[in-house]
């Protein structure tokens, strides 16, 4: 009797020490304090762990298996790269979570972050809210002047929709310089808002020579000289783990700029909560483009519209529209079309564009008056590049036709301003909608009057490209529409 509960015993016993040994670590302990944690974990680390937590590759080239054995610390979407064509936020949540398995299958289980851009609502995925995105990348710029505790809510509504996709981190522009010895450039990057890792843009090291890729190792130790924490590298990691190990083991890069950069990492993912609920679920799914969120997007289309012409001389304006009109025309390329409504960095649809109306068309109708939308195609960063910032076609036919037949305002989608000048005499108000996102009926509650224009311009409106770069407070100004210009008119009384 006696023998075998010894041996009950001791087992016991040695199985509790083995389960505390292998359960208890000082980083795995939410009540230890954060210093501490990230500490115990920093001294349990590899190099070959501490470059995997720098290293931050896109989703295309990322799998379970890849982030467990290069210890990825991080994953991206670059721009439209989804897991399906529309996919749901359920399609997300699972993608995001495939991939937090491997990176928690590892020895210590340290969790990725995956990181998005929604610079004006959570573009990728289906059913998202889309905020108008005023002059500028990702700026709704008037609303932040003049309405930031809108601006606020935007952006915790779109937090809230990226969350709802498994996703704990959004990319926010910011301008870092980049030093050495004999060079100094600027890198676009991103940081992390809480504890500032500093992360720089696609490919960002890669292009710190010219023509990118010409000396990589050259990148990589300027990269990490230059205090960038995470690289997105984001598709060749292989070639950028093997250049950073290289180099640390060579002494060209000191150990201590590693730990440097990794424990500014791994501090964002303690304090985000990452270790604790490194999962994703389905919460959150209801806030994807919810009720309250697109209530937001309209309100702020209202505020970014910027009313430029009303009535031409000598004739009462035409805006606010009568809603008693029994025939309107709608016409123009961007009349009913979503993804030109939303612009770049959102999933675009191509809508039909055609548009042949006549004048002789128009004029044999009898309409009361036309609402012509017409603008620029989609486009982000370079592709968005132009010499001559005119509409696309056939806008300017449009513009003439329509509005040589009929009363007509003319609304204008686009990014930033855009050659008008030759058209204005010819039209009777004009709008500056920039690129309003999914919520459209936001112009028209101001276009029928169930709310006034307050928007002002916050660029200054040229007349010909010639005159570029134009701005505000230059010797010779003579702009189109001035910097802050915005005409206004009261709300209809009901
Ligand atoms: C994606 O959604 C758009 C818009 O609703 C639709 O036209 C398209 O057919 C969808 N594509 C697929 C592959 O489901
Ligand atoms: C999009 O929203 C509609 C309406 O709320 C819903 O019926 C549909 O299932 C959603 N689609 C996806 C892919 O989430
Ligand atoms: C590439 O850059 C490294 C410095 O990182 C330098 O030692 C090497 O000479 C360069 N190679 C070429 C081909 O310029
Ligand atoms: C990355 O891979 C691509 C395609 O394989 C190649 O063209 C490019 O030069 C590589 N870049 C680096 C830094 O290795
Ligand atoms: C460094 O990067 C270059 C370019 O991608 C690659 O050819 C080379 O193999 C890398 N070096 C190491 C040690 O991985
Ligand atoms: C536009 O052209 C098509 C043929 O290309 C014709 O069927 C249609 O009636 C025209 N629409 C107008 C409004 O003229
Ligand atoms: C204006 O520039 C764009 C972009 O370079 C080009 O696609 C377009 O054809 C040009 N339009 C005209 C009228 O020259």
């Amino acid at each position: 009797m006696k023998f075998p509960t010894a041996i009950f015993g001791l087992l016991l016993i040695c199985c509790a020490a083995g389960l505390t040994q292998a359960e208890y670590s000082k980083y795995k302990d939410p009540r230890q304090p954060l210093n501490v944690r990230i500490k115990d974990l920093m001294n349990r680390m590899t190099l070959e762990e501490k470059i995997g937590q720098m290293t931050q590759i896109e989703r295309t080239v990322a799998s379970a298996d890849v982030m467990k054995k290069y210890y990825i610390g991080s994953v991206l979407s670059g721009g439209g790269s989804v897991p399906a064509v529309n996919a749901s936020a359920e399609t997300w949540i699972k993608m995001v979570n495939e991939f937090q398995m491997g990176a928690l299958s590892t020895r210590l289980g340290i969790p990725m972050i995956y990181g998005i851009d929604a610079v004006h609502g959570h573009g990728n995925v289906y059913n998202a809210t889309i905020f108008p995105h005023n002059v500028g990348l990702g700026v709704t710029r008037q609303v932040h002047d003049t309405d930031p505790e809108l601006a606020r809510k935007i952006g915790a509504a779109t937090a809230l929709e990226v969350r709802a996709t498994g996703i704990p981190y959004v990319f926010a522009p910011c301008i870092a310089l980049e030093r050495s010895k004999d060079a100094r450039q600027s890198i676009p990057c991103h940081q992390i808002p809480q504890g500032n890792p500093q992360i720089q843009d696609w490919q960002g090291i890669d292009r710190i020579t010219s023509p990118p890729d010409a000396n990589y190792s050259y990148s990589v130790q300027t990269g990490i000289h230059a205090g960038i924490d995470m690289i997105m590298v984001p598709y060749n990691f292989t070639e950028f783990i093997g250049n950073l190990t290289f180099q640390v083991k060579n002494n060209i890069i000191p150990m201590s700029r590693i730990d440097d950069a990794v424990h500014r990492i791994l501090r964002v993912k303690f304090m985000m909560g990452l270790f604790e609920n490194p999962m994703a679920d389905l919460s959150l799914v209801n806030q994807l483009g919810s009720p309250e969120h697109r209530a937001l997007a309209r309100e702020a289309v209202r505020k970014t519209l910027v009313l430029l012409k009303n009535g031409k001389t000598g004739d009462k304006p035409l805006l606010p529209l009568s809603k008693k009109a029994t025939k309107i025309l709608v016409a123009g390329t961007h009349a009913d079309n979503l993804g030109y409504q939303c612009g770049g960095w959102t999933i675009t649809w191509q809508g039909l564009s055609g548009n042949n109306l006549t004048s002789d068309y128009v004029k044999a109708e009898k309409f009361d008056y036309a609402i012509v939308v017409v603008g620029e195609h989609s486009y982000a960063e370079g592709y968005g590049d132009s010499l001559n910032l005119t509409i696309s076609d056939p806008g300017d036919e449009i513009i003439s036709n329509v509005c040589g037949a009929v009363r007509c305002v003319v609304v204008v989608i686009s990014g930033r301003p855009v050659v008008i000048e030759p058209y204005v005499a010819s039209i009777d108000a004009l709008v500056a909608a920039w690129l309003p996102g999914t919520e459209g009926q936001g112009v028209t509650d101001v276009l029928f009057g169930d709310y006034g224009f307050t928007g002002k311009l916050a660029r200054t409106w040229f007349k010909n490209v010639d005159q570029l770069p134009m701005n505000v407070g230059d010797d010779y100004y003579d702009p189109l529409y001035p910097f802050g210009f915005g005409l206004t008119t009261e709300p209809n009384q009901v």
